[in-house]
């Protein structure tokens, strides 16, 4: 196959883990004899510091034509203040909303030999394999009106979902259940918020046609509490943006580290993925960040974007292999000798390409 893929390495740890994807896709074309293009492009931070906007308008056509978009990821301590839009976060936002990718899938689950490394114990870890598919294109970070009162007396967001969307991303996570363990949790704030009593509304509408996938409802404090008793009792998240968006994060710290969550934002244009994870300012430019997370984005891009599910799982298994092996980056590591970023890297790589020869 020939691909043209757009890679956005953004800020921070972002192009330290975004090279380690790319030698990961670079080694997926040699082994399975595709052509992978690679191009590059400037968003968040990076691009400010270009003096261009935060989500340059070339970035934007890029994205229009590629296949499939691999993020690092976008924040700057150096751009924390002033105007959201030009904040690199807004790129993200932007991109998000350019190309209508709605539906963001972010499975989380407990890897081969990580059983012992998460914050819980190992009985209660044992078994986790979730999924959380978050609405990624709507509710309180796209809201109007939105903004500042005079003199900052005030500041205000609108949470707000149609039935069209809701029904749009219920769709993805029902189909996404039958494809797994056949559960769907909603989370919602049904007694408080009418935006997610519409929610419940609509989504018990979506599971009527689904018979064979089980449906139940969380309130969001609830569902975060529960997944820290008992991550394993969970398949299919389905959330709206800003509670996926808090909920991942916990599930990224579950399960061992956040470095290790890929995800994949679908919709109406090609798919982007990115780890879940953020820039990382506290630990960028040591080598040290962990590139599961990126790497596992790029097994994703495989298998929904470009459709070979064979290429991701090759890399899915060299991720596990290696893991497996007690080869771990400084996040897992809990103050023992850690690898860095390259040397986990290069572990994947080495399975990677020893399968191929066998
Ligand atoms: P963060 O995810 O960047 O980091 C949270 C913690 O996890 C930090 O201690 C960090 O060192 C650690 N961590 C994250 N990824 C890691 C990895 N791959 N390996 C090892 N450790 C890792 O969140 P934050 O600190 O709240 O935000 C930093 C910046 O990133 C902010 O500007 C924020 O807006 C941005 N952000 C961007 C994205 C994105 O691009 N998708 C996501 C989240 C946050
Ligand atoms: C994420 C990030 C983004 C979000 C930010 C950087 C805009 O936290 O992808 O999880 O909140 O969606
Ligand atoms: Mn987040």
């Amino acid at each position: 196959m020939n691909a043209t893929i757009l890679a956005l390495p953004g800020d921070g740890i972002g192009p330290e883990v975004t090279r380690a994807a790319i030698s990961v896709l670079t080694a997926v074309g040699d082994r399975f004899g595709h052509s992978f293009r690679i191009i590059e492009g400037a968003i968040g931070g990076a691009a400010l510091r270009n003096g261009e906007a935060p989500l340059p308008q070339a970035t934007i056509d890029a994205a229009r034509t590629a296949d499939a978009i691999l993020l690092g990821a976008v924040g700057d301590p150096a751009f924390d203040t002033g105007d959201s839009s030009r904040r690199p976060e807004s790129a993200l936002l932007g991109l998000r909303a350019a190309l209508g990718l709605y539906a963001n899938l972010r499975p989380a689950r407990v890897w081969p030999g990580l059983e012992d490394e998460g914050p819980l114990k190992p009985a209660i870890l044992r078994g986790t394999d979730l999924l959380v598919v978050r609405e990624l294109t709507g509710g309180l970070y796209y809201g109007q009106p939105r903004g500042f009162g005079q003199d900052r007396h005030n500041a205000f967001n609108t949470m707000v979902y149609t039935r069209e969307e809701i029904r749009r991303i219920a769709i993805v996570a029902f189909d996404a259940a039958r494809g797994r363990r056949r559960r769907v949790t909603s989370v919602d704030k049904a007694n408080v918020l009418e935006v997610s009593r519409l929610w419940r509304e609509v989504v018990t509408e979506v599971g009527t046609g689904y018979p064979d996938v089980a449906l139940d409802h969380m309130y969001v404090d609830a569902c975060a509490m529960k997944l820290a008793l008992a991550p394993s009792s969970f398949d299919v998240l389905l959330t709206e943006n800003l509670f996926g968006d808090i909920l991942s994060d916990e599930a990224g710290a579950i399960v061992g580290s956040l470095g290790l969550l890929p995800s994949a934002s679908l919709g109406e244009g090609c798919g982007l993925f990115e780890p879940v994870h953020g820039s990382a300012p506290d630990i960028a430019g040591r080598g040290i960040a962990n590139p599961v997370g990126a790497i596992a984005s790029a097994a994703m891009l495989l298998d929904l974007g470009l459709g070979l599910p064979l290429e991701a799982q090759a890399v899915t298994s060299a991720i596990e292999g290696t893991l497996e092996s007690g080869v771990r980056s400084a996040d897992l590591a809990g103050g023992g000798p850690a690898s860095t970023t390259d040397q986990v890297t290069s572990a994947i790589l080495t399975r990677l390409t020893a399968a191929a020869a066998l």
